[in-house]
């Protein structure tokens, strides 16, 4: 069985691969521990300068799998494989590069909030599905999306969900360049490196005094939409919403075939 996570090192850049091409990437349980896990070891290890993550199969995530919403979650949700992502990614010291190629949805357009470099492909789609899918926004990116986009955009972004074309993100200051499909893993692996091969302790502390600024706020708001997010994801409402895009799996495969 292949890997749902796959890494390999590259001239200093640790190359974080989702392989779970036929749900688009969607991100288990298994996933997020699996990624929580290499984003740790990324900030412990010498030789990783740089963290890239992408997805494998012409999408980069369709964010949490919908199954993990619906009914219970035994853990909390700080202490949920979710959680403990967010976490890792939060306290690496290290400069993360996100490829983003098809969809990136949910966790998938959130944690690109996170990254110090984005590269797009032309095709590259972006989605805040939260609030239609009976959600809150995650991720500390209530905070950040407004910060990075404006409160006009973000609000627009965040509440009415529409689908987010990769030359508008760009735009908008949420990409930092768009490339086409053929080339954009080439052109975000260069990335990577030339961050890789920067002075390691100029480029930390560069990137670490940017973050200090909202760190405590990041957290805050981190925590409070995880009690938020989970509330919401407990109600009647939202776990109709939720059984309802499950029970339509099969008629979108049937309609495919
Ligand atoms: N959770 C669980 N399964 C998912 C998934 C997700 N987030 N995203 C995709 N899948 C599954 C589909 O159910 C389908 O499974 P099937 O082959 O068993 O029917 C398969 O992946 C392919 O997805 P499909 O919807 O047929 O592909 P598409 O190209 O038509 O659409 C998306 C792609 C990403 C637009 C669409 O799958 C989607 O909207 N997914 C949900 C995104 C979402 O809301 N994520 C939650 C974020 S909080």
């Amino acid at each position: 069985m292949t890997a749902d996570v796959l890494l390999h090192m590259d001239d200093g850049v640790l190359v974080v691969t989702i392989n779970r091409p036929a749900k688009k990437n969607a991100l288990t349980a298994q996933i997020y521990t699996a990624l929580a896990d290499a984003i740790a070891e990324a900030d412990r290890r010498d030789d990783v300068r740089a963290v890239l993550l992408q997805g494998e199969g012409g999408n980069f995530t369709s964010g949490n799998d919908i199954s993990l919403f619906v009914n219970g979650q035994t853990s909390g949700p700080e202490e949920s494989p979710a959680g403990r992502f967010l976490r890792a990614v939060i306290a690496l010291h290290k400069p993360m590069v996100a490829c983003v190629c098809g969809h990136a949805v949910g966790i998938g357009a959130t944690i690109l909030l996170h990254c110090d470099y984005v590269v797009a492909s032309d095709d590259a789609r972006i989605r805040f599905p939260f609030v239609d899918l009976g959600l809150c926004p995650e991720f500390a990116s209530t905070l950040l999306l407004q910060q990075v986009v404006g409160r006009n955009k973000a609000a627009e972004w965040l509440l009415l969900g529409a689908t987010i074309p990769a030359a508008e993100a760009h735009r908008a200051g949420l990409v930092n360049c768009v490339e086409p499909l053929e080339t954009v893993a080439e052109a975000a692996l260069s990335i990577a490196k030339c961050l890789a091969a920067k002075p390691r302790q100029a480029l930390m502390a560069t990137r670490g005094l940017m973050r200090e600024a909202t760190e405590a706020l990041v957290k805050t708001s981190l925590q409070r939409e995880m009690v938020v997010f989970d509330s919401l994801r407990q109600s009647p409402e939202t776990q109709e919403i939720l059984r309802r895009f499950l029970e339509r799996a099969p008629v979108r495969a049937a309609a495919r075939t």
